[in-house]
């Protein structure tokens, strides 16, 4: 199944934390990126691993490492920078690409401002991050992007998804897995996802 409710405890923690209403910017962004850095963790349990000999203190020995992948990380802004650094923590290396979409309030359509990816996108694994998935359309049009450069390894991290758009993204790109934190009810009139968050960019920036 392409879209993947993460169980562990930890996870289902700290999303209910993030849920109450009067949290402060300061904690937001905290479990924000502790949540990063568990779906990162989670994202990447199927890379392979190469041995190699290094020298131990107790003389030469095998040790195993990460091989042959290429990770860009691909936030949306605004909102999916609040991941960035719990996702880097775990990739250190991983290059960064950078979509910026806004949700039109009155047609829920993403519109795209600002993207910037990094090259030879056919070799990496593409880890898009943004808190919310609502109808999808955000999330949609970034893999589209992607895929129209060429990026063949695609996965979503985010932290709270909505059914509606669950179905529209597995609709519109059943080869590309996504983890989330949470699965929520449903979409209001507005497109909130209901419980939800709010509004994810204005609570990890602090506007409104
Ligand atoms: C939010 C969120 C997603 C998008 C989800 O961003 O961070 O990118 O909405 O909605 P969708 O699944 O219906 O497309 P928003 O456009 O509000 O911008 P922001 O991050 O700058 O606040
Ligand atoms: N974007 C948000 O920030 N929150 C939602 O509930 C839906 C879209």
């Amino acid at each position: 199944m392409p879209v993947v409710a993460v169980s562990h405890p930890l996870v289902r923690h700290k999303v209910g934390l993030l849920r109450e209403a009067d949290i402060s910017t300061k904690k937001f962004r905290e479990l924000t990126g502790e949540l990063g850095r568990l779906l990162a963790y989670e994202a990447t349990a199927d890379f392979p691993l190469a041995t190699t000999t290094i020298h131990c203190w107790s003389g030469p020995t095998e040790i195993e490492q990460i091989a042959g992948r290429k990770v860009t990380v691909v936030p949306i802004l605004r909102a999916g920078l609040g991941m960035l650094d719990g996702v880097l923590d775990m990739l250190p290396n991983a290059k960064v690409s950078v979509v910026g979409l806004a949700r039109n309030h009155e047609t829920l359509q993403p519109e795209p401002y600002f993207d910037r990816f990094v090259g030879q996108l056919g070799e990496r694994t593409a880890l898009i991050i943004d808190p919310m998935l609502a109808t999808g359309g955000s999330m949609i049009s970034t893999i589209d992007m992607l895929k129209a450069r060429g990026c063949r390894d695609i996965r979503a991290l985010v932290l709270v998804a909505a059914p509606e758009g669950i179905r529209a993204l597995e609709a519109a790109h059943p080869d590309v897995r996504c983890w989330t934190a949470a699965v929520d009810s449903h979409l209001d009139e507005q497109g909130y996802i209901i419980p939800g968050l709010g509004d994810a960019g204005d609570k990890i920036f602090g506007t409104k």
